[in-house]
């Protein structure tokens, strides 16, 4: 496998959610080209066991390294805390990157009195991925995961702010945010979907939380990485993204209003099957 500057970045995510990221490399690296598969058709992976979401995860990453890439990115918390070592191991020497290290380095980063409270799926609180990074490097942190399932549907018909989502998030961390020294100072994202949920969750967990996310620290390690492996495009040019998708492409790009801010081209979007 020869890698070059010149190739797309690659990035899969179990559906839509992970947009989030593929926004937040654009930000950080707007001459790269990318490349992003949406596993529509599988979607969600957050319920679903853990040697399932490997052999998805297996087939999507295929699928970007055949279309030549010179990175892959697993824009998804489930995919990264399922299947991280066993893609790197299988398709090295491709540097595979996934969104839990530098989502735990943020959380640890942004707490004063290391009391971490990490929502994600059931999937990657089961897993403990997360939970392991933040205490490999905070051995004396107090972890608290809660699965917050709900969350993705919801974000999936755009209802992330107003009473239901409030309500929604005010169940899933009941019993958490209460008043005296116990309390926890740092809220972590630990899907792709809910930095869309940052109000309603900043209404439920006031406003000394500190609400953080992995989007924006995954972006930075990308340029790490590739500058370390003298992989960056310098081109100059703006960069493009192109889309594939394994269902559903008209829903693909309702939702890429909500997670993306913006439409993107029918052109830009293929359909192909894993
Ligand atoms: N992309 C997934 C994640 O970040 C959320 C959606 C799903 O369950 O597939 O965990």
């Amino acid at each position: 496998m020869s890698l070059d500057a010149h190739m797309p970045i690659g990035l899969f995510d179990s559906g839509i959610g992970g947009l989030t990221v593929l926004h937040a490399l654009r930000r950080r690296l707007p001459q790269e080209n990318l490349i992003y598969l949406g596993d529509t058709a599988r979607l969600p992976y957050g319920t679903k066991g853990k040697e399932t979401i490997i052999r998805y995860s297996q087939r999507a990453t295929q699928k970007l390294v055949d279309s030549g890439i010179k990175m892959l990115v697993i824009a998804c918390n489930t995919a990264t805390s399922a299947a991280l070592p066993t893609l790197r191991e299988q398709f090295a020497p491709l540097p595979v990157m996934g969104v839990v290290e530098p989502g735990a380095a943020a959380a640890v980063a942004a707490s004063r009195n290391k009391r971490i409270v990490i929502t994600a799926t059931e999937a990657t609180i089961a897993g403990g991925a997360y939970q392991e990074a933040i205490r490999r490097r905070c051995p004396e942190a107090v972890v608290i995961g809660r699965a917050c399932t709900l969350f993705v549907s919801l974000a999936e018909e755009g209802w992330t702010d107003g009473p239901i989502a409030e309500g929604v998030a005010a169940r899933y961390l009941e019993g958490i945010f209460g008043d005296g020294p116990e309390r926890p100072d740092t809220l972590l994202l630990g899907c792709t979907h809910f930095p869309l949920f940052t109000d309603a969750l900043r209404h439920v967990v006031g406003p000394d939380v500190r609400i953080v996310d992995s989007a924006a620290t995954t972006a930075q390690a990308v340029e790490e990485e590739l500058r370390r492996r003298n992989l960056l495009c310098e081109s100059g040019t703006q960069g493009t993204s192109r889309f594939l998708v394994t269902d559903n492409i008209a829903r693909f790009m309702r939702a890429c209003g909500y997670f993306l801010g913006e439409e993107i081209r029918q052109d830009d979007v293929a359909l192909v099957d894993l």
